[in-house]
């Protein structure tokens, strides 16, 4: 192969190596059992040469490391991912290596978590499945496990781009819940599908003008912002008192999104608030304590994980790279974070 591509980890499926492959590259795929690999384990992999990587979110795609891309005259970058708070856009913009990220192909999927932790804490399946399992079912009664019913409430979401829109969609149809949202931007994205032709609206649904509207009055609340400086501890202390006692709260976003030591303390004091949990702070550890809390669901950084979807983020950084370096269009200004696919990507076959 004419091309050096190394993709830091083993990806699902075939088809991103038989597209890389066909187009004159050469596949190095890490192997090491270590499962988050250090900015001196990827220097190693580089080398002299290397033309393009595919990375993972858990690494730190900083200076150090697309100026060791650059030095090897590498010219691309893919994070599988859709959330890029591990890449420095600037520092790659500087040594002329372009980015890519995985967008779209896991908007339906990443939703259908958000939807899953939303029910699982609504109707406390864990709880319930732990109390099965360690074999104190002995008989059917009034209060056992009574949880929330999601009819008619409201469902909140925080940040209604490409993934927080399906939710709300799969929340307001699927469960005819009320909708409460919250974005920096009007989602037309969002609001075009709630508008009949005729401008008449089907269902109760508002932009708030604050998040504090948004955690005030809804009983269930999603969040899906970006990382960065802004969206960082957005939910802590503060924004905890304002909401519900009762109130469910999701992230399928970005950990640091949320001040988990002041999470855990308001568990503690609130026992019928609940949180449902796929990602956390300081991956891959839980602060102190929320171990331990019977009203928070935690699943390991899994939103992305449907088959369909992995494969096809895998594609789509294996296309990001190959754009690149075959010269596609889409590459013309380095300085995006391109989307590749939007929402109308194709369904799962
Ligand atoms: C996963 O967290 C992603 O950003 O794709
Ligand atoms: C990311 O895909 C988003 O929700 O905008």
């Amino acid at each position: 192969g004419k091309y050096r591509v190394i993709s830091t980890k083993p990806m699902p499926g075939t088809r991103w190596i038989n597209l890389l492959i066909e187009q004159d590259c050469r596949v190095e795929i890490c192997t090491q059992k270590k499962t988050i690999l250090s900015v001196e384990d990827i220097i190693a992999l580089i080398g002299d040469k290397c033309d393009g990587v595919i990375g993972q979110l858990t690494e730190d795609w900083g200076d150090t490391l697309f100026s060791a891309l650059s030095k090897a005259g590498g010219k691309a970058f893919s994070n599988m991912a859709v959330g890029y708070n591990n890449v420095d856009v600037n520092a790659a913009t500087k040594y002329g290596v372009a980015v890519g990220n995985t967008p779209g192909v896991l908007t339906e999927t990443t939703a259908e978590l958000a939807a899953s932790l939303s029910l699982a804490a609504a109707r406390r399946i864990v709880e319930a499945d732990e109390f099965m399992r360690t074999g104190l079912y002995d008989g059917w009664l009034p209060h056992l496990f009574v949880g929330n019913l999601l009819k008619g409430q409201t469902v909140g979401v925080i940040g209604a781009g490409r993934i927080g829109s399906a939710y709300a969609r799969m929340m307001v149809e699927g469960f005819k819940m009320n909708l409460i949202y919250y974005d920096l931007y009007q989602s037309t994205r969002l609001e075009k599908f709630f508008l009949k032709a005729n401008g008449e609206q089907p269902v109760t649904w508002k932009r708030a003008s604050s998040m504090e509207e948004v955690l005030r009055e809804a009983d269930v609340i999603s969040l899906h912002p970006i990382l960065d400086k802004t969206t960082y501890h957005l939910v802590n202390k503060d924004s905890l008192a304002v909401m519900k006692k009762e109130a469910i709260l999701v992230n399928c976003s970005r950990g640091p999104v949320i001040d988990e030591v002041a999470l855990v303390e308001h568990l503690k004091q609130n026992p019928m608030f609940r949180v449902g949990l796929d990602v956390f702070e300081d991956e891959p550890y839980m602060k102190p304590g929320l171990s331990e809390m019977k009203n928070a669901i935690v699943v390991p950084h899994i939103a992305s994980a449907s088959k369909w979807t992995r494969e096809g983020m895998a594609t789509l950084a294996a296309l990001n790279v190959l754009g690149k370096m075959k010269g596609y269009p889409v590459w013309s200004d380095p300085n995006r974070v391109d989307l590749f696919l939007d929402e109308n990507s194709p369904p799962p076959a």
